[in-house]
């Protein structure tokens, strides 16, 4: 028989692809993933601490399971209970106190560790717990990831962060930064094209500091090895996430220019449009800084899809502070982005700064540039209808005889076609622009838009 596994996963795509890590982990012990935990041999939530309300889901989930392991016990079965990811790296054994239904946490690095760690909590009473940062990758001691059927797939190429912003807890939850060497990150997308990925999505907390050690010995830059994989046979699409404007580099934006694989699409968060939060945030470069790197990458490549992030409600900002974000979106424009209130985490400077904003101002400010992202990104939508774009067909849609893929800049679009078109690039003629996302008509041959910048015909 074989156990049943349950992963819940929150956060970032990080996470996601480290769910599939612990999976490819577990399978060779014989378990299967199912979509509940009830019933499940073995329960993971792999869990998120950027902000409160984040971590916090974490606990209401747990109260949910509490009951489902009781009765597993009452009936002579087991259950074992992992909180894992970056709230089990921060919160540790006070996971256990508070919510005693875990049976075991691990941190993001020691994942590779779990056959034995599941082992010990089947053994032991009281919780087990490892939350080291071993100087062992967990990378050299993972199995290969195994064939998922997708045609997207994520691969992590860089994980921790030496930037410490002061709001953010990823220092801390992840660690320094680390970068995994060339040769295995070019191997794992070889695997992953052979199993028929046709995009990869380049992963990592700060993955522009990318600077892993090449086959030549020396250290290469996210640009080289972009370059590197856009020669791996059907690979058809390279994006990568998330990005620190201060490592936008030249070659990199150069690469957005020259390398047909890399999408027209760049996630580069500046978090406020105030000189003086930002230094508040230790970000280290100004408002104008960023408008300028954005016009030059704008000069590599016209019809770059922004997106970004944004805090509203740091420590100490002002409504002159909050005008300077809105000035700065203004003048950049977004095709999409994510927004939230300042969420205080313990352990990082911001979070004991004095000046702490009310949260009705933070609703309302959050309200207000949510407003104008939003008028943004449906400028960006419906400035594409009627154009032609190749779209990556990624999985059948609801509806029967509908797929849907990607266009170059991530917008989701829907037509209709068998699902023979799935793994395919099918031009599509754009008919119309919906909130989050497009329809459209496959196209004859050769009706390609050339690109164009969408921000300004909208
Ligand atoms: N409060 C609110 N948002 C935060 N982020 C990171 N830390 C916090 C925090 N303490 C946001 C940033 C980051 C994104 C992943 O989450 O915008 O870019
Ligand atoms: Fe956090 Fe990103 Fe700043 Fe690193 S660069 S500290 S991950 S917000």
């Amino acid at each position: 028989m074989p156990k049943k596994l349950f992963i819940k996963t929150y956060g970032c795509q990080m996470n996601v692809y480290d769910s599939g890590r612990m999976t490819d982990v577990l399978t060779p012990l014989g378990y299967q993933t199912t979509d509940s935990p009830d019933g499940a041999d073995l329960v993971i939530l792999n869990t998120c601490h950027i902000r409160e309300k984040a971590a916090e889901k974490v606990y209401s989930e747990l109260g949910r399971i509490k009951p489902l392991k009781a009765r597993c016990q009452g009936e002579g079965g087991s259950m074992i209970v992992a909180v894992a990811g970056c709230v089990a790296q921060a919160e540790g054994e006070e996971i256990i106190r508070r919510a005693p239904v875990v049976d075991l946490v691990v941190g993001p690095q020691t994942y590779h560790r779990l056959p034995e760690l599941i082992a010990r909590a089947h053994r032991e009473t009281g919780g087990v717990l490892d939350t080291d940062f071993p100087v062992e990758s967990k990378f050299d001691h993972l199995p290969q990831p195994q064939a998922h059927g997708g045609v997207s797939a994520f691969l992590s190429v860089q994980e921790g962060c030496d930037k410490f912003c002061t709001f953010c807890v990823v220092p801390y939850t992840r660690g320094a930064e680390f970068s995994r060497p060339v040769d295995q990150i070019v191997a794992e997308a070889k695997r992953l094209v052979g199993d028929g990925v046709r995009e990869i999505t380049l992963l990592g907390q700060n993955v522009n500091a990318y600077h892993g050690a090449g086959p030549d010995g020396r250290d290469w830059g996210l640009a080289r090895l972009i370059r590197n994989l856009a020669e791996i046979d059907g690979l058809a699409r390279l994006r990568y996430t998330t990005s620190h404007p201060r490592d936008m580099d030249d070659d990199l934006i150069a690469a957005h220019g020259d390398v047909p694989q890399l999408m027209p699409y760049l996630h580069l968060p500046v978090q406020s449009g105030s000189d003086g939060i930002l230094e508040a945030m230790n970000r280290r470069h100004s408002a104008d800084e960023y408008r300028r790197l954005i016009e030059k990458i704008r000069l590599a490549r016209p019809d770059l899809a922004l997106s970004g992030d944004f805090i509203v409600g740091f420590p100490g900002e002002t409504d002159a502070d909050f005008a300077e974000t809105l000035r700065l979106v203004n003048d950049v424009t977004y095709a999409s982005a994510f927004s939230f209130k300042y969420s205080a985490r313990p352990g990082t400077p911001a979070a004991s700064a004095g000046a702490q904003v009310d949260d009705a101002v933070k609703v309302e400010r959050l309200a207000a540039l949510q407003q104008l992202l939003g008028a943004q990104q449906d400028a960006f939508n419906a400035a594409t209808v009627g154009q032609t774009l190749p779209v990556l067909v990624e999985r059948a849609g609801r509806k029967p005889g509908q797929m849907v893929g990607r266009s170059p800049y991530l917008q989701a679009v829907h037509l209709d076609g068998p699902d023979t078109l799935m793994g395919t690039l099918v031009d599509v003629t754009v008919t119309e622009a919906l909130a989050n996302s497009l329809t459209g008509v496959a196209a004859p041959p050769d009706a390609l838009t050339a690109p164009v910048p969408l921000r300004e015909s909208a």
